[in-house]
């Protein structure tokens, strides 16, 4: 079985009727929300917090119940993928342009859980360049300043013209050597004023599932 998936499905297992769950963006939660559409089919009672437009789209395909961000002050359990994770549980996340909605979900929930294939699961942080999303008035400029930290910034390009995120922001992609002290380099910046969040997801994450190749997915908690 594709390892994502192995992961993704897994999460099944901490869904209970009546939950409210923050549902992932990207390859690997995929697979978790496809999981949780096949329990509401057979009747189980979740409501779902889309993490992005496209996750939405899939959600309500599968009829699964959207609940608005504006609706919920605590979420049951977050579902997300990443792309780096460390074994203290730090996360690298926005390869799919979605972390602002991710971090927020995940800020409120009761349980972060990270869905992940093997090979994100790293020693240290950083060979996966950071996203940061940053507002598009002075975007030049913010970048220079996030370059000040230690990385370069590449402005993040789809068909040839910056992507763009579903809160209507830019982001800048920062190629790191490695990032050493993810806390503070979360902190440094974010007080850059350009900036909206950035990828890194410290002290959040509760579980993470890795799917691995022989035998079920590991569980590290
Ligand atoms: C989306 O913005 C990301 O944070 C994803 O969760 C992350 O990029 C992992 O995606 P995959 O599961 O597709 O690798």
């Amino acid at each position: 079985m594709d390892l994502k998936r192995k992961a993704g499905e897994k999460v099944a297992e901490y869904v209970e009727d009546g939950m409210i769950v923050g549902l992932g963006t990207g390859s690997t939660a995929y697979w978790a929300t496809m999981k949780l559409g096949e329990l509401v089919a057979n009747g189980m009672k979740i409501k779902g917090v889309p993490t992005s437009k496209s996750t939405e789209e899939l959600a309500r395909k599968l009829g699964i119940p959207i609940l608005e961000m504006s609706e919920v002050t605590q979420i049951d359990i977050a579902i997300d993928g990443a792309d780096e994770a460390t074994a203290d549980f730090s996360l690298i996340k926005g390869g799919g342009g979605a972390l602002l909605r991710e971090k927020m979900i995940a800020s409120i929930a009761k349980q972060f859980i990270v869905v992940i294939d093997p090979s994100k699961f790293v020693k240290r942080l950083g060979q996966f360049p950071l996203p940061v999303e940053i507002v598009k008035f002075g975007w030049e400029l913010t970048s220079s300043q996030v370059s000040s930290l230690g990385c370069k910034p590449v402005l993040r390009q789809e068909d040839q013209v910056p992507f763009i995120t579903d809160n209507e922001n830019y982001i800048v992609d920062c190629y790191f050597d490695s990032i050493m002290d993810p806390t503070s380099m979360r902190t440094a910046l974010n007080s850059i004023p350009g900036v909206v969040e950035n990828g890194l997801f410290v002290d959040m994450a509760d579980v993470i599932i890795i799917g691995r190749e022989n035998g079920p997915a590991e569980v590290l908690s």
